[in-house]
């Protein structure tokens, strides 16, 4: 279950409506204002000007009035969608409305729109019906945590891993699914920088008092990608030599699985004391190596050692990034591969250094530069979720809690 997410204030169902519509704030106020069941939280101002300060952190439901006409308004909505992932429900209510809005709503994963003027039994109805949906949809469901470690330095990992969120991000059922991005290379991490964003993560700030990492907090140690990705890294620091505590690291872990739909982490190469949990709760586990002898037997390490340590965890898939198939070289083959790996082989992505290179450089995913490009739909066809996949829940694991493992 995910905790953290019933937004109840001493039991009272907590509604937050953002208005500059002073006629639709009087009605609100009069159809909630009384109920002994609600904590009404009125926030008055236009979205564009207010959206980023808003706090939902407590709400079990929010209701935003806009002007779906003015681009800047929904523009400021679909920021405040990407940033407060999966909760809470969010629903619309707009004076103009044609197919398109609509669309862009569903897009934008807003739970109900409504369109002025709004009846106070609707508004109530509405309000209720959505808080209990989303609710029982958060006890259901909880995050697929997609995890890539590497077999050795250079792989591609960061390349793999940020692809990878970006294809979980939209393959929602209606539009987007809220994903985040973990960098836990905290000390030279690449993610913001493959990205282009600021990375907001500091550890350092969090572990005197691990007690204060609440969603709040996490909001503020999230960037976010204009695609509507969120991501989580730290800037690097090439010269510091330390580790941090485990139980910082844990905390942040458990809170960003229970916020999300889909959890990314990028694994660095060194095993620190948080690195079994990680594994533990996660869905899919991917490897990632190169074409060469030592990149093989190095794969074959990692499996077998994870493996040994994870037990009947989740089952390590490798993937072999930079692949080149080619006939009349004496190198390896395809057929090598498999016969080293056996049933630990996922598949090979093609190597083609110009497009990720440029995807790097301009910090854009591998889509942007190239739609449909083969290291995206090789991926895709590896990490989609697949009916067939164990879930750990299914392995007899208890899901993802990273705190069980510790
Ligand atoms: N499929 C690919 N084809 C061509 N070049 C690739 C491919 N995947 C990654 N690369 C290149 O390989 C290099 C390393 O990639 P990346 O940073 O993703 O690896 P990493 O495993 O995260 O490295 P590190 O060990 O530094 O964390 C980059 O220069 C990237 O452009
Ligand atoms: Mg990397």
């Amino acid at each position: 279950m995910r905790t953290g997410r019933q937004g109840s204030v001493a039991g009272k169902t907590q509604v937050v409506v953002l208005t500059a519509d002073a006629a639709f704030e009087q009605q609100v106020r009069a159809t909630f204002g009384t109920s002994p069941q609600i904590a009404l939280n009125v926030v008055t101002g236009s979205i564009d000007l207010v959206g980023e300060t808003l706090s939902l952190t407590d709400a079990t439901v929010a209701v935003i009035d806009l002007d779906a006409a003015m681009p800047r308004e929904m523009r400021a909505l679909e920021e405040l969608m990407a940033r407060i992932g999966a909760w809470p429900p969010v629903i619309v209510v707009t004076q103009n409305f044609d197919a398109n809005v609509a669309r862009t709503l569903l897009q934008m994963r807003v739970a109900d729109f409504m369109v002025k003027p709004v009846s106070p039994v609707e508004l109530v109805s509405t309000c209720a019906r959505v808080a209990k949906a989303a609710t029982a949809n958060a006890e259901a469901t909880e995050s697929e945590i997609y995890t890539f470690l590497p077999a050795v330095g250079g792989a591609g990992v960061t390349t793999l891993a940020v692809q990878t969120a970006v294809t979980l991000l939209n393959s929602g059922p209606r539009g987007k699914a809220s994903t985040c991005l973990v960098d836990l290379n905290f000390q030279h991490g690449a993610c913001a920088d493959y990205l282009d964003i600021e990375p907001r993560l500091n550890l350092g700030e969090i572990e005197p008092r691990p007690e204060r990492l609440d969603r709040q907090l996490l909001e503020v140690m999230l960037s976010h990608h204009p695609s509507g990705l969120a991501v989580i890294a730290a800037p690097n620091r090439p010269a510091e030599m330390r580790s941090f505590d485990p139980d910082v690291v844990t905390r942040l872990l458990d809170l960003v699985s229970t916020n999300f739909d889909y959890v990314v982490f990028d694994m660095p190469r060194t095993w620190f004391s948080w690195t079994d949990s990680v594994l533990l709760g996660s869905n899919r586990l991917f490897i990632i190596s190169q074409m060469t002898v030592p990149g093989l037997r190095h794969a074959k390490e990692l499996v077998n050692a994870v493996k040994e340590r994870l037990g009947d965890g989740p089952k390590p898939q490798v993937i072999i990034n930079r692949f080149e198939q080619n006939v009349f070289s004496s190198g390896l083959r395809k057929g090598d591969i498999e016969q080293v790996l056996g049933e630990a082989f996922a598949g090979c992505i093609p190597n083609d250094y110009g497009l990720v290179r440029e995807a790097i450089d301009r910090g854009v995913p591998l889509d942007e530069i190239k739609p449909g490009n083969k290291i995206t739909s090789q991926l895709k066809k590896m990490i989609l979720p697949q009916p067939a996949a164990k879930s750990p829940v299914e392995s007899g694991l208890k899901k993802f809690k990273l705190s069980w493992a510790r």
